[in-house]
């Protein structure tokens, strides 16, 4: 009896033991199939991070590649403008020298007859004098073109650093967009120290400037058909900062607008052939090339006023 009794209580215990292993079993592959359901749920969460990441590589090598086309484009620009620009002197001083050389030839007639009048000579020479200062202001126009040209283009493809004059190059910028201007009411206000000498990569200022400019042409007075004034401040540097501020006093732009402007590919100008690069262009190279900050400030109807500064 005792034995048999035994045996229950021993049959009765292991009854309990394996229900109860049976139990912890079965609550260890609940949570082992939760734990599974965990990390195939990251898997996928890791799947989808990963294709995000490559998209967003994939966005940034696209954005980069469209700076670098809008830069060979705005290059590509400033060439045509610049041959265009060239042609007027060249063809003034090759009229003015072709037309010195017939009052050579025509003197040279004059001298083979006996006789000669001084008011004669007198008056070829005049011709000649005239022609000859006519062909050297004209190739003297043309030089100082050429030099504008290089200094910007080498500058804008190469972001090499070297000394440079700042009032210099804002005229050089001007030049540059001469073509753009020329028959426009559209008048610039320079202000900047003569002195002033920098160190550093010009190509990045040419480019801001003539970015900014080009908008002022393009959003502030209607492609150039309204009239205006463009202003470039640039500050007598206090300690070893630069402050520029940039006006124009055209169509200005409303609070969205200006919350969104150095936004990439934001324009308003979609279907008149904007990108929406030029500004998002102008904050990189101000905030990382220079180290620096640009603000705006707009009201509509009363223009915009940019601001950069940055240490030099
Ligand atoms: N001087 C300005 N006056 C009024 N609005 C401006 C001026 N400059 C910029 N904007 C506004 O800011 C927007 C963004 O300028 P951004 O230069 O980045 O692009 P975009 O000029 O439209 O195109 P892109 O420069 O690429 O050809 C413009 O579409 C325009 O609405
Ligand atoms: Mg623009």
């Amino acid at each position: 009896m005792d034995e048999l009794q035994r045996f229950v209580r021993r049959w009765e215990r292991e009854r309990k033991a394996r229900v109860e292993a049976e139990t912890l079993l079965e609550e260890k592959s609940r949570a082992l199939y939760h734990e599974k359901e965990e990390q195939l749920a990251l898997i996928e969460r890791l799947k989808e991070t990963q294709s995000q990441l490559a998209l967003a590589k994939k966005l940034k090598q696209a954005q980069s590649k469209l700076v670098q086309s809008e830069k060979m484009a705005s290059l590509g620009r400033m060439v045509a403008g610049f041959a265009h620009e060239i042609n007027t002197p060249i063809g003034v001083a090759v009229g003015a020298a072709s037309h010195g050389s017939d009052a050579v030839k025509q003197l040279f007639r004059l001298l083979e007859q006996d006789e000669v009048a001084e008011e004669e000579l007198e008056d070829g020479l005049a011709t000649i004098g005239q022609a000859a200062e006519l062909t050297l202001s004209n190739l003297n126009r043309a030089a100082e073109l050429i030099r504008s040209f290089k200094r910007t283009s080498v500058d804008q493809s190469s972001e090499k650093s070297r000394v440079f004059n700042f009032q210099e190059l804002i005229q050089d910028v001007i030049n540059s967009l001469h073509n753009t201007f020329k028959r426009t009411q559209i008048a610039f206000v320079i202000e900047c120290p003569e002195q002033l000498n920098l160190d550093g990569a010009p190509g990045v200022y040419t480019q801001v400037l003539t970015n900014l400019i080009m908008n002022s042409f393009i959003h502030a007075f209607a492609q150039g058909t309204e009239a205006g004034n463009i202003g470039i401040r640039v500050h007598e540097p206090s300690g070893s900062k630069l402050a520029l501020e940039y006006w124009d006093n055209g169509a200005g732009m409303d609070e969205e607008t200006q919350d969104r402007i150095f936004e990439p590919f934001f324009t308003t100008n979609r279907g008149d052939g904007g990108s929406g690069l030029g500004l998002y262009i102008c904050y990189n190279i101000v905030t990382t090339q220079l180290a620096g900050s640009i603000t705006c400030n707009s009201t509509p109807g009363d223009g915009v006023r940019f601001y950069i500064e940055h240490e030099i």
